[in-house]
């Protein structure tokens, strides 16, 4: 999608009108430049209460001599919020037909920047689809949707500045979506690793560092390798590193990259298993965040480390019973080999520390259990401090995208290092809490400062992402497929403090 932005009054092909609850016809700001005839049918619609304007609502005018049309609702004036005008942005391409042509001109009038620059974003997002497997007409094909936005005289330069942070964002989204939705047979671990090192060429301040299956084996990355050692598409780390001459602590991200789960030797049942290629979801989710910093020119200096496997069975596979050593020295006895990407992430995890980051983040499709727990509505947060979970809730309502806060606690961890024979173990005693077990395990792996052993640990946040990373039918921001949830937040969050 192209915007471009100005305070002119031509309208470029279809005219988009953004509208409150309840308006009874067009102000007359808004009504400046639109032919008699098209004016007229808009009123006409608005006084007979034909389009009510509620929120995600639209209507099309086709056919008139004056033009073509989207009404959009708002919602009511005194509740509309930025979280409105991106909704009803969504809403216009989401309701978008061949009919209405990719030209379109948003008019807005009295409207600050910052709804205007959500509008646009809305708009951005949920222009997105997936079609990369599919055999396209030559006449089917659709140019770029080409956007104008006009806003009041002097508003231009800050919104068109606004706009091109948004585009960047999206583009981050857009890349974590693409990612997601790859079949698994283009996207194992390898794959990944390759598109990141070609990604980081086009950026001088980003380098990407790929632990290929040799030196993670010696570099005693045991989690990694036995989930990925049952496939012939073998295992990796991929560590993202932007801005690396700034000194002092910086964010740091480390995601659960399972580019497919049969769930290996405690095999998964035949239903939905195809879903299973979102299971790198989480590392999709650093990628993306990381390409939304870059193209918008971040100057901090930010951490990333993927953990990629495919979670296989075959006669090289781990089993249900193996105890493990991960890369902080502790081992794992293993109860369920479907329970692979705490495994994955334990490695990752500790490897995180040896950057000293200010906080560590991770990003899984941990459990099916947070999916009962929560719907596909919000993401399960959990997280060593108390205040750093409020700041990532905070984050993600910013940006309309729900974190909401689960327990900690000390019972749970209780539960998951209680193994007659290893240090930790992969499956808590049943099978309530799953979502909290899992999160308790995690924390087990999460090093201190410098490695100390006593010494305070690193500040960390846990979001499980399975019930929101797709599959989320109400997040309009997206039409199916993977939902790039959470590129958003971690871009709000690291740029916002
Ligand atoms: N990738 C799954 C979690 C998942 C399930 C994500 C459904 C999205 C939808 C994960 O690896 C898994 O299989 N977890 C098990 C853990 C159990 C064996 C303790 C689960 O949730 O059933
Ligand atoms: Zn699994
Ligand atoms: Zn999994």
């Amino acid at each position: 999608m192209k915007v471009s932005v100005s305070p002119g009054h031509n309208i470029n092909g279809t005219l988009i009108l953004p509208l409150f609850e309840g308006s009874e016809g067009v102000s007359d700001s808004l009504q400046e430049g639109l032919h008699t005839a098209l004016k007229g049918q808009i009123n006409r619609i608005l006084s007979e209460g034909d389009f009510k304007a509620k929120v995600k609502t639209s209507m099309s005018i086709i056919g008139s001599e004056g033009g073509k049309a989207m009404l959009v609702g708002l919602g009511k004036e005194d509740d509309v919020d930025i979280h409105a005008y991106r909704k009803a942005g969504a809403a216009v391409i989401a309701s978008r037909k061949k009919a209405h042509g990719t030209d379109l001109t948003v008019r807005f009038s009295g409207t600050p920047v910052e709804s205007m620059g959500a509008f646009i974003e809305g708009m951005l997002l949920r222009d997105y689809s997936y079609d990369h497997y599919k055999m396209q007409d030559e006449d089917d094909k659709e140019a770029e949707i080409d956007v104008r936005i006009t806003c009041d005289e002097g508003q231009e330069g800050e919104l068109a500045a606004l706009t091109k942070i948004h585009a960047g964002v999206a583009s981050g989204v857009h890349l974590s979506r693409d990612l997601g939705n790859c079949p698994p047979n283009d996207m194992y671990p390898e794959a990944f690793a390759d598109q990141a090192w070609e990604w980081a060429k086009q950026y001088d301040n980003v380098e990407v560092t790929i632990i290929n299956y040799d030196q993670a084996q010696k570099a005693g990355m045991g989690g990694l390798v036995a989930v990925g050692m049952g496939s012939a598409r073998k295992p990796c780390m991929v560590i993202f590193e932007m801005n690396s001459d700034q000194s002092g602590r910086c964010p740091m991200l480390v995601g659960k990259g399972i580019t497919f789960d049969t769930g290996g030797i405690s095999l998964k049942p035949g239903a939905n298993m195809d879903e299973m290629k979102y299971d790198m979801g989480g590392s999709a989710t650093v990628f993306g965040t990381m390409q939304a910093l870059a193209s918008t020119g971040h100057k901090g200096k930010v951490v990333a480390i993927t953990c990629m496997a495919e979670n296989m069975p075959s006669s090289n596979a781990q089993r249900p019973g193996d105890v493990i050593t991960t890369l902080s020295g502790k081992t794992i006895e293993i109860l369920n080999t479907d329970a692979e990407g705490r495994l994955v992430l334990s490695d990752g995890l500790w490897k995180a520390g040896e950057f000293d980051p200010e906080y560590i983040i991770d990003f899984a499709t941990l459990t099916g259990a947070c999916v009962v727990a929560l719907g596909h509505e919000a993401t399960g947060l959990w997280s060593n401090d108390d205040d750093f979970r409020t700041r990532i809730h905070e984050a993600g309502n910013a940006v309309g995208e729900l974190a909401w806060p689960m327990p900690l606690l000390p019972a749970f961890e209780k539960e998951m290092t209680n193994s007659k024979i290893a240090d930790t173990r992969n499956l808590g005693a049943g099978r309530y809490g799953g979502a909290n077990t899992a999160a308790a395990f995690l924390k087990q792996f999460v090093p201190n400062r410098n490695y100390e052993k006593d010494g305070e640990q690193i500040t960390w946040a846990h979001m499980d992402i399975a019930g929101t990373y797709w599959g989320a039918k109400t997040n309009s921001m997206v039409g199916n497929g993977a939902t790039g949830i959470h590129v958003r937040t971690m871009y709000h969050l690291i740029t916002n403090g």
